[in-house]
């Protein structure tokens, strides 16, 4: 089987930190054809420094990283320092990069990768806000139907919401281009909180880490140490969910999840609910259905399969 074609669209954020990290040590299934970092957990000369720094600590400075959206399709920024730190990497002592960005935009590459490719050839995988693959769409309609996946981490149902009381944060920050994303017509797979908020770094998992004994293995520990305070304080987590990861697991072992194809719209208007995913999941509508939506976990073997990974790096 050769290794599946992916763009990761990310706003590291220690939790993309270690799905990138994790993507790095599955060469076998994933080939990462590049890095666009966008604007979200911190502003986006943070998160394109942060994808760089986890590059150089996978030893994977072959891989380009451009800086793409600096803030959403219309509204002002929203960052979440008072989740992932001023840097958005706290926790780990991480030298700067001395790799460069690539030149160009982020928007560019996505566009010029999924032209210079054959059609179904390449999965987008966004870690975070969705600006950058929706001014793809607009900038480039072409680009839609050549798009093999989108695998996404975003959106809730049962977990309903993180930022706000009915938003996950990523659909929050940029729900403009969330509803151009999920209404592209796009093969989606969405990873929501409802799958994300059971892949949690409890004491022993965070030890495994550890125990790899490595620059990857410290750094990932220190950075889930760090990481894990939000949502230990505001839901009573038995340790840090491993949001973005869950995308590239699903990448490498989809058995290790289970969902629904379902309708799922975007809130677009409404204050009180703005970025909320009104997921169909009841099949309630007659809307059809335009993602597969997960709704489970196995988190034993997703941590025995993350753990396993991060060592070969
Ligand atoms: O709501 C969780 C998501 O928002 C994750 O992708 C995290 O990194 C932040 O971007
Ligand atoms: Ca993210």
């Amino acid at each position: 089987m050769c290794a599946r074609k992916i763009i990761i669209d990310t706003d590291p954020g220690q939790d993309d930190a270690v799905a990138i990290l994790l993507a790095f040590g599955s060469p076998d299934e994933i080939e990462v054809l590049g890095i666009t970092a966008v604007a979200g957990n911190v502003p986006l000369a943070m998160t394109a420094k942060n994808a760089r720094i986890v590059c150089e600590l996978a030893n994977r400075r072959d891989t380009p990283v451009y800086a793409g959206c600096d803030r959403p399709l219309t509204r002002a920024l929203i960052t979440a320092e008072h989740v992932h730190g001023k840097t958005g990497l706290d926790g780990p002592v991480l030298p700067d990069p001395t790799m460069a960005l690539a030149d160009g935009h982020g928007v560019d590459f996505i566009i010029e990768t999924l032209r210079s490719h054959p059609a179904g050839t390449i999965t987008l995988c966004p870690l975070g806000p969705l600006t950058n693959i929706a001014t793809a769409f607009q900038m480039a309609p072409d680009i839609i139907d050549k798009v093999q996946e989108i695998v996404l981490m975003g959106g809730a149902y049962f977990a309903v919401g993180n930022i706000t009381p009915t938003a996950e944060f990523n659909i929050y920050v940029d729900p403009q281009a969330a509803e151009i994303v999920f209404k592209s017509g796009v093969s989606l797979t969405v990873l929501p909180l409802d799958v994300t908020h059971k892949a949690l770094v409890t004491k022993p998992r965070n030890d495994a880490f550890r125990a790899i004994a490595s620059p990857v293995g410290h750094a990932v520990a220190e950075m889930t140490d760090f990481f894990e305070r939000f949502d230990k304080e505001k839901y009573g987590s038995l340790g840090a969910p491993l949001h973005d990861p869950c995308v590239i697991a699903y990448l490498i072992r989809p058995e290790l999840f289970t969902g629904r194809q379902i309708n799922v719209e975007i809130e677009t208007t409404s204050e009180l609910t703005l970025g909320m995913t009104v997921a169909d999941w009841w099949g309630v509508t007659d809307r059809a259905p335009n993602a597969l939506f997960m709704g489970d976990i196995d988190a034993d073997g997703f941590f025995a399969l993350l753990t396993e990974r991060l060592a070969r790096l």
